[in-house]
């Protein structure tokens, strides 16, 4: 097998400039990528000392899905996590390059799910009612994928522009009615929109700023994009559920950032910004929205000084805390395999259900493959007929589970389990059990 490697956080830039900072090389070993390093790991956010607390191996894209016959040179990163000792920045100690995981072939629609598209109705609507309620209101997104958002503020006539460089997705959103621009936000794209379009009022990114190593460009762009009353509103997967949940499947290459209420306040700091609002959302596994205003601009609300204190009290962002969620991780690993290997044994036939991002982690972590799995069902027509990143496990379209129901099927989906198991009743009735593995390993 060839992999190709990706940097190390050692040899990281500390993000001054506005490039990812990435110089991926072509490795010809079978282990995990790693490239042969000394020193201290440095956090990317403020060059603290960075430590490692969990090791997930070697991983693939989580979202490049090979067609049969077409694994050979998959791209492979060692894929762990590390705590930064000043500013608790939570973070990969490998950084992917972003033109590997964000192309025209991004597979991910975020229109796809039902939940998802109400969610971003709602969320347009608030910022059209808040920040951007004033007359002739801009308003960016970062990451506007397939318009899921913007098109309903493209629909109450609001000026907008999203900011994507997935060129397939932008073209959806453009479908839809909504502005798009193909290109990486960072402080040069940030330059040229508040030069060409006048400064926004606010600044959105949903499951987009976690995605971004090079930090310090992204607010040096906000800086220069933002009006002094502009705030940025943004939304990410919460490190207190993952390790509350041991959601070790949130981690995987697109996940660069595992953010806390502290950590971003240390964050914004730097840049001269303040965090002024937090709001907890059930959304993707637990996410909060963070709201960045400039320092000095508003008042924090008290929803900030009470997820510092229950931060405070969890231990959050403390090592221990830390190894204690990887030891969870660790015996996730055996039960799940030991329960799979043993369905297998009984002869049982298992599927999973949604080949989601997320499920690359646990299938490649864990070793589940072909022969554990039978095929992975997803409703999304780019990976359809292709396999799971990695552990090669063919996808098939959502009409695939039913036909016949298998005995188990492995709800990688486990973030969207509402929707999918209310429309999977029949499933059950036939007998069906679902196994999720998060918080624990379980059969439903
Ligand atoms: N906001 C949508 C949502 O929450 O469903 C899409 C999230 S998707 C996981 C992340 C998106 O961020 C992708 O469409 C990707 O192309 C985009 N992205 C990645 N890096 C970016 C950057 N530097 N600037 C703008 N968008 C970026
Ligand atoms: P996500 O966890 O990143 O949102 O990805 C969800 C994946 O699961 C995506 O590939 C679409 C798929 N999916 C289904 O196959 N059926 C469904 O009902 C839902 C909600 C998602
Ligand atoms: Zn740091």
């Amino acid at each position: 097998m060839t992999t190709t490697t990706a940097t190390t956080a050692t040899t990281a830039t500390t993000a001054t400039t506005a490039t990812t900072g990435t110089t991926a090389t072509t490795g010809t070993t079978a282990t995990t990528g790693t490239t042969a390093t000394t020193g201290t790991a440095r956090c990317r956010a403020c060059a603290g000392p960075l430590t490692e607390f969990l090791d997930l191996g070697a991983q693939p894209n989580s979202d490049a899905f090979p067609r049969p016959g077409e694994t050979e040179g998959e791209f492979f990163f060692r894929l762990a996590v590390g705590l930064c000792g000043e500013c608790t920045m939570v973070q990969l100690m490998e950084e992917v390059p972003r033109e590997r995981m964000f192309h025209e072939d991004y597979p991910y629609h975020s229109s796809g799910s039902t939940v998802m598209r109400g969610h971003f109705e709602d969320t347009a609507r608030q910022l059209l009612a808040g920040p951007a309620a004033g007359p002739d209101a801009f308003v960016v997104e970062l990451g506007c994928n397939d318009g899921v958002m913007l098109a309903t503020v493209a629909a109450a006539g609001v000026r907008h522009l999203g900011v994507d460089p997935s060129a397939g997705v932008a073209d959806r959103a453009r479908e839809k009615g909504v502005r798009v621009r193909t290109a990486f936000f960072e402080e040069s794209t940030a330059r040229e929109i508040a030069a060409a379009e006048g400064r926004a009022d606010v600044v959105y990114a949903a499951n987009t700023l976690c995605h971004i190593p090079y930090l310090e460009s992204v607010f040096r762009g906000l800086d220069a994009l933002l009006k002094p009353t502009g705030v940025f509103v943004f939304e990410d997967p919460y490190l207190g559920e993952i390790v509350e949940r041991t959601s070790f499947d949130q981690i995987y290459d697109e996940h660069y950032w595992f953010f806390t209420a502290r950590s971003v306040r240390n964050l914004a700091r730097r840049y001269g910004f303040e965090l002024v609002d937090v709001v907890r959302l059930p959304v993707h596994g637990g996410e909060v929205r963070y709201t960045l205003a400039r320092q000095g601009a508003q008042a924090p609300s008290a929803a900030v000084a009470a997820l510092l204190a229950e931060e405070e009290a969890a231990a959050l962002a403390e090592p221990a805390t830390l190894e204690r969620f990887a030891a969870g991780v660790r015996r996730t690993r055996e039960e799940l395999t030991e329960l799979l290997g043993r369905l297998r044994a009984e002869g049982r036939r298992v599927v999973a259900y949604g080949a989601t991002a997320k499920s690359a982690t646990v299938a490649n972590y864990c070793g589940i493959g072909p022969e554990l799995i039978e095929f992975v069902c997803d409703t999304t027509p780019a990976k359809q007929g292709r396999l799971t990143p990695g552990s090669h496990i063919p996808v098939r379209p959502a009409e695939a589970f039913a036909a016949p129901y298998p005995d188990y099927a492995l709800l990688f989906a486990w973030n969207h389990a509402e929707e999918i198991t209310a429309k999977e009743q029949e499933f059950r009735a036939a007998g069906g059990r679902w196994i999720l593995y998060t918080p624990e390993v379980r059969v439903l």
